[in-house]
């Protein structure tokens, strides 16, 4: 068929942690390198006017916005050959988001979850609870209860005729997908063309990295704990005392079982995805020949984490020493974003009669 247009966004809000790189990064990258040969074309976004919806420091953000790119870069995303941009400097973003939701109820946003689960992050946070108004629905921002139809139109805008956007969703966006969907459906229905082809889901094989310290919940980078996550710019012995502490359990025996034993289970994931392997099971019983129960487990975890970040922070200290590349990187990436995202809105101007 026809080439893809494939597009995924990720927020510049601290620095990428195992999860985000082992469920959505790797894969990005995965996704530049089939693009190369198929032909589609591959879009990543940091969507710092996401990151905007939730109270932050701008002296922060505008550092941890050039350090994602910087990350993103270092993780190896290719300006050449993916459309790699700040979703804050294409305005077509904020411009499509604002005519979509002229069109969405409020009745559909309020079945979303996503709000709602920000909103007792904040809760938890005294500073952010403040600005989000200790919580209280009332208080809640617009931008935040609106944050899926500005992801609507981040998907949106980069529409072909021919071929819907694909987009690499994990499970719990797959409600904020089914939005844009029904979105693209309306916006058709409504102007009575078909200019938005509802978007499609790319199933990818990602990871569900969970919390070193507490491994009935996700890697996150908003937990207090943090040696629960690794960040891809850790140091070896910074990691080799996280994975030290991480919570396993007293058995000498390795064996896969997410179930039953959640805390070995996410080591031997997170090793076998970092080398490469298909099952962790298999390693599980690699370590069983050699023996040396947790203590051995613990020891090829923290090498392959230590061996994969180790190129990552190689070239991820060089280009934090190019500013001057970084600059380009970020006008050519938003070059090209324009020239796709302009002649989406000029479209959607027109049948709107604006
Ligand atoms: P967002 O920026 O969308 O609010 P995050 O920063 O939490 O979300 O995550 C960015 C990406 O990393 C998302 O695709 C998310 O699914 C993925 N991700 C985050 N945490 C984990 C985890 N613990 N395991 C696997 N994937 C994760
Ligand atoms: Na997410």
């Amino acid at each position: 068929g026809p080439p893809r247009t494939i597009f995924s966004g990720i927020q510049p809000t601290g620095t990428p942690h195992l999860g985000n790189y082992l469920g959505a990064l790797q894969n990005w990258v995965r996704l530049q390198e089939e693009a190369t040969a198929t032909g589609d074309s591959v879009i990543f976004s940091i969507v710092g006017l996401h990151a905007i919806t939730m109270p932050q420091n701008p002296q922060q953000l505008r550092v941890e916005r050039k350090d994602m790119l910087a990350s993103l870069l270092a993780i190896g995303l290719d300006p050449e050959r993916s459309i790699l941009f700040h979703q804050d400097q294409v305005q077509e973003h904020a411009e499509l988001a604002w005519y979509l939701n002229c069109l969405t109820s409020v009745g559909r946003l309020n079945r979303m979850t996503t709000w709602k689960s920000k909103l007792a992050t904040a809760r938890g946070s005294s500073d952010a609870a403040e600005s989000a108004g200790g919580g209280e629905e009332g208080a809640l921002a617009l931008g935040l209860f609106a944050y899926p139809v500005l992801q609507a139109a981040d998907i949106l805008l980069y529409r072909t005729q021919q071929r819907a956007t694909h987009v690499p969703v994990g499970e719990d966006q797959v409600q904020h997908l089914e939005l844009s969907r029904d979105i693209a459906d309306l916006f058709n229905r409504t102007y009575k063309q078909k200019l938005f082809p509802p978007p499609q889901h790319i199933i990818t094989p990602t990871k569900r990295v969970l919390s070193l310290r507490d491994p009935t919940s996700k890697m996150s980078k908003s937990a207090p704990d943090a040696s629960s996550r690794i960040l891809i710019t850790d140091s070896p012995d910074v990691v080799r005392s996280k994975i030290k502490k991480a919570v396993t359990d007293g058995e000498t025996q390795m064996s896969y079982d997410p179930e039953k034993r959640p805390g070995v289970s996410n080591l031997l994931g997170i090793a076998s995805a970092l080398m490469g392997r298909d099952d962790p099971a298999l390693l599980a019983e690699d370590l069983n020949k050699e023996g040396g129960g947790g203590g051995a487990l613990k020891n090829a975890v923290s090498d392959a984490i230590i061996e994969a970040l180790r190129p990552i922070q190689e070239r991820l200290q060089r280009i934090q020493n190019e500013p001057a590349y970084l600059a380009e990187v970020e006008r050519k990436g938003r070059e090209k974003a324009r020239e796709r995202a302009g002649p989406t809105m000029e479209k959607v101007r027109r049948l709107v009669g604006l």
